[in-house]
């Protein structure tokens, strides 16, 4: 479609000769209140160089505007020039190209050429799937979708933790208590049973830690056995995480987590040496932060194994010889934001200009409301437990509304996990929150279901109308203000698609859908689509399937599916 901002800028800029185009371009805004007008130019900043009253530049811009075919109406008001642009021009330009482009639009080869590495999730093996992991598996996902719609070259990584002394203590758990039958059946729950009762039990016999300590010893050494054993807990763990992540459509290019940095440490530690980063400090070797005011990184303990941090390090290097990104993305919670800001330090220290492109994405909190889902030691909320529970009850809801649709153990499926994952994604990441059944349940207000809801209802009515195609549209037929609304909000997709990018921020789209399902049910309360005048029934029916297109693309872009019937 056109870009109106470029094309009123265009229009300023013949008006205005003391800001640049990119400027000018850069001022202009929706305004906050649409019946202002559909785009605003503000005169604050124009007045401190012309020393003249920002209303009185507003209006004398707005009556030495030449016209133009897009624009209806220019009006100066309160000092900011205001653009009403012509419905029939707007509606044609934005539908033409969603009836066009269909799945297609709104994305765009920005990104072409340009390599990103995503790393999201990173869950830690024989621990649990819980609910705090379920923020950066999303954002991630997500995150990793809209990296692709714009054309980047995407590299989906699951770091996962699965390396370090737990493992000592969880082989001598499995030799003393478990089995492998046991393991196979219900892998994490059993696994994390040894670990709680390895905890239990060494509080009173101190052996069993030197003896975890030894295996530990042993598995870094390549023992045969600790070996096997560390890969029956791998392998048996993600069978169980992919049982997850196939049920929340999230998948991977690689799962190298820590253990694979294991062989590339010492060639890392010697080239922290003879670069002089790193110092001796009590027999450990760490790097002085100081005089960045961080605290001091450990790289090497006293015993000369290595560390998280060493491994990061590593992972880091690996990432840009492998794969040699522009961009290396960590979705990862704030609590570790220390951790990251030194090792990206020093990477820098090491003399590598990609450290700047390094970025950690990080997030809040998800707290758990009182009751629903509290917490206590090993007993701990399992997310796969949660995303269930609410297949199941939207199915009771599915059952009580609208018992007679079709496959409705899918429905419930798509709108119940859906329902989860779309309130992870419509806070603004950084913000902490609380999850609450009956908020995440919801299926109206700024939820999932209302979306998807939303999304059905449109395809219901273009089932219903059964038109093979969408032919001689008379666009100037949608001139009312819902239409006109709606088909404004449409227009902003690509724009909204880059905005999420540049900031890592999903809930950019989340908001989005809301607006354009809300937007649709005005649009839908407002005016009758099948009715008799054909003209005017083929306008709205285009007007239903544009929206229907864009609310599919956007609902995918944060991992939602969008079924046609609930
Ligand atoms: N496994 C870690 C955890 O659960 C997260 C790993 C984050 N990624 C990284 N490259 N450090 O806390």
């Amino acid at each position: 479609m056109i870009d109106y901002k470029v094309l009123i800028a265009d229009l300023l800029a013949k008006q205005v000769d003391t800001l640049t185009f990119d400027e000018i371009l850069g001022l202009v805004e929706y305004p906050k209140n649409p019946a202002m007008g559909d785009y605003a130019f503000p005169c604050f900043k124009l007045a401190k160089t012309l020393r003249k009253a920002p209303v009185k530049i507003a209006e004398d811009i707005a009556a030495a505007l030449p016209k133009a075919d897009e624009i209806e109406s220019v009006s100066a008001i309160s000092g900011f020039v205001n653009f009403k642009v012509s419905t029939a021009h707007l509606a044609k330009s934005v539908m033409t190209d969603i009836l066009k482009e269909g799945a297609q639009y709104g994305k765009s080869t920005l990104g072409a050429g340009k390599k990103v590495v995503v790393e999201y999730s990173s869950v830690n093996i024989a621990k649990p799937f819980h609910m705090g992991h379920i923020r950066s598996t999303m954002i991630g996902e997500s995150l990793h979708r809209i990296y692709k719609a714009l054309g980047y070259d995407t590299v989906a990584v699951n770091h996962l933790g699965d390396y370090g002394t737990q493992f000592g203590k969880l082989i001598v758990a499995y030799k003393k208590w478990g089995s492998r039958e046991a393991i196979e059946a219900a892998p994490i729950p059993e696994l994390l049973k040894l670990y709680v009762r390895f905890h239990e039990e060494a509080e009173a016999d101190l052996s069993l830690n030197d003896e975890a300590r030894s295996w530990f010893t042993k598995l870094e050494n390549g023992d045969e056995e600790a070996l096997a054993l560390w890969n029956l807990f791998r392998e048996m763990s993600l069978v169980s995480f992919n049982r997850v992540y196939g049920k929340l459509g999230v998948t991977f290019d690689s799962y190298a987590g820590e253990s694979f940095y294991s062989d590339k440490m010492p060639a890392i530690l010697d080239e922290l040496r003879s670069k002089n980063i790193v110092e001796k400090s009590e027999g450990a070797e760490i790097v002085n932060l100081e005089a960045y005011g961080m605290p001091p990184a450990l790289i090497t303990k006293k015993d000369g194994s290595t560390l998280y941090m060493t491994r990061d390090l590593a992972a880091a290097k690996y990432r840009q010889d492998t794969y040699h990104f522009d961009k290396n993305i960590y979705v990862v919670g704030s609590a570790q934001k220390l951790h990251f800001q030194q090792w990206i330090k020093i990477v820098e220290l090491m003399g590598y200009n990609w450290a700047k492109d390094c970025v950690h994405v990080d997030f809040g909190m998800v707290s758990l409301e009182e009751g629903a889902l509290s917490t206590r030691r090993g007993n701990v909320i399992f997310l796969e437990d949660v995303l269930d529970k609410a297949t199941e009850k939207t199915l009771e809801i599915i059952n009580e509304k609208n018992p007679d649709i079709a496959d409705k153990d899918t429905v419930a499926r798509q709108v119940g996990i859906g329902a989860v994952v779309f309130q992870e994604l419509f806070t603004s990441r950084q913000k902490d929150y609380s999850f609450s059944w009956d908020k995440t349940l919801s299926f109206e207000g700024e939820t999932g279901p209302y979306v998807q809801y939303t999304h059905a209802r449109s395809c219901s009515v273009l089932r219903k109308a059964n038109i093979e195609a969408f032919e001689d549209i008379d666009f100037s037929l949608l001139g009312d203000d819902a239409s006109k609304t709606l088909i404004l909000s449409l227009g902003k997709f690509n724009e909204v698609i880059v905005l999420a990018h540049k900031n890592y921020e999903p809930h950019h789209i989340a908001r989005y859908a809301v607006e354009i399902a809300q937007n649709f049910n005005r649009f839908y309360h407002d005016n009758a689509i099948l009715v008799e005048d054909a003209a005017l029934k083929m306008a709205r029916l285009a007007l239903v399937k544009s929206t229907q297109t864009v609310l599919k693309s956007a609902l995918e872009l944060v991992c939602l599916e969008a079924p046609e019937k609930m």
